[in-house]
């Protein structure tokens, strides 16, 4: 029988061991070792972590992981499994730990066709601090959870979020359709990785799809007259000019961030649509063809990114400085 591969957790007194046929985070999970992640299905990339040591293989090459990304040892510990005895690094944020919180519903209000702006006031809480980009899961009664990112800087115990419908989605269709102001929810917040990164001076370039664009608000947010903010560009997709449902607030962000670029790029455009056409990533790359000075947040859907992350870079851009979290669904 295959004996188990330990995993140790550089810079911390963390270890486990992984079975034969055990995913990292599965055997994360199961020694107690707190590892971030989200959707467990390896579509969003928040598990990502660097194998300093040893080998991982995968049963099929997940979504949010690019050659690239792999070949400088990169690995997604929801879908890797260790060959050898490993040590990995694992992104660690300096906030406080997440917490399960009751959440009182303050206001639900359509964005546009099929987007919610979800408002929620944690009672227990004075304060709550998060990293802009960061995200909460939203327990449900079924012991399940769906992850949803907070869509402005940290501000008292409020909290915000836009929440797309998804057609015969169990959560998302009951709160456009039945919560109200008032109703309690359970929360466990702050999570994730995906965060803005201000050790890294580059250029901007932010590239979202639909509610994607809810964490890159709250970091532009908490970028605002910051004197050090470096020149953003932020291209953000949809498939009509109705699903750009912040466009008219995001022109005037120019205010108050310095040297900011906004593009809304329309993939089903009519005759009468003046701005960029088709996908998000070539529209970037039409504007920026030279990626290598830059620093890269993608955040929606979970194919956007995958195309994004390859097209990127092939036009020069670094895999240690794209930031990068789909919108993948939950089980
Ligand atoms: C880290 C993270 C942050 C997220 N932040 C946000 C956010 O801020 N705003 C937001 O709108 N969404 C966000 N999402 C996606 C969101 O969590 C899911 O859309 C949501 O969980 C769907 O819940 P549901 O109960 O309505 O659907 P479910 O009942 O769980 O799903 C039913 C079926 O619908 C399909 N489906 C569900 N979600 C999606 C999806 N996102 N894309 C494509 N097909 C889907 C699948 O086929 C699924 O089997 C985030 C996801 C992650 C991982
Ligand atoms: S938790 Fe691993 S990719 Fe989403």
């Amino acid at each position: 029988m295959t004996r188990p591969h330990r995993v140790r957790v550089a810079d911390s007194m963390d270890a486990f061991e992984a079975n034969a046929g055990e995913a990292l985070l599965a055997a994360a999970l199961r020694c107690d070792v707190k590892l971030p992640h989200a959707c467990t299905l390896g579509g969003c990339g928040t598990c990502r972590v660097k194998v300093t040591e040893g080998r991982v293989s995968y049963a099929a090459m997940p979504l949010a992981l690019s050659p690239e990304e792999a070949a400088q040892g990169y690995a997604l510990a929801c879908q890797a499994h260790a060959e050898t005895d490993l040590v990995i690094e694992v992104p660690r944020i300096e906030v406080a730990e997440a917490t399960r919180q009751p959440a009182l519903v303050a206001d639900v209000v359509a964005l546009g066709d099929d987007v919610v702006h979800l408002t929620l006031v944690l009672p227990e809480l004075a304060s709550l601090a998060y990293r802009p980009g960061q995200h909460m899961n939203l327990l449900l009664p079924d012991g399940t959870h769906r992850s949803f990112s907070m869509a402005s800087a940290p501000h008292e115990n409020l909290v915000d979020f836009h929440v797309r419908r998804i057609p015969g989605g169990r959560f998302t269709e009951r709160l456009a359709a039945e919560v109200q102001p008032g109703d309690m929810l359970e929360v466990e917040i702050p999570l994730g990785t995906f965060r803005y990164h201000d050790e890294d001076y580059r250029e901007i370039l932010m590239v979202a799809t639909g509610t994607g664009i809810s964490p890159l608000k709250s970091m532009c947010e908490a970028l605002m007259d910051d004197r050090d903010c470096p020149p953003v560009s932020l291209y953000w997709g949809g498939r009509r000019p109705g699903d750009l449902y912040l466009d008219a607030q995001i022109r005037e962000w120019g205010e108050r961030l310095y040297e900011f670029r906004y593009q809304p790029v329309i993939s089903r455009a009519e005759e009468a649509w003046q701005g960029h056409r088709g996908y998000v990533q070539d529209a970037v790359l039409r504007d920026i063809p030279d990626l290598s000075q830059h620093s890269i947040y993608l955040c929606g859907s979970p194919a956007m990114i995958h195309d994004a992350k390859q097209a990127f870079l092939a036009a020069g851009a670094s895999v240690d400085h794209i930031y990068a979290e789909g919108f993948n669904f939950q089980r």
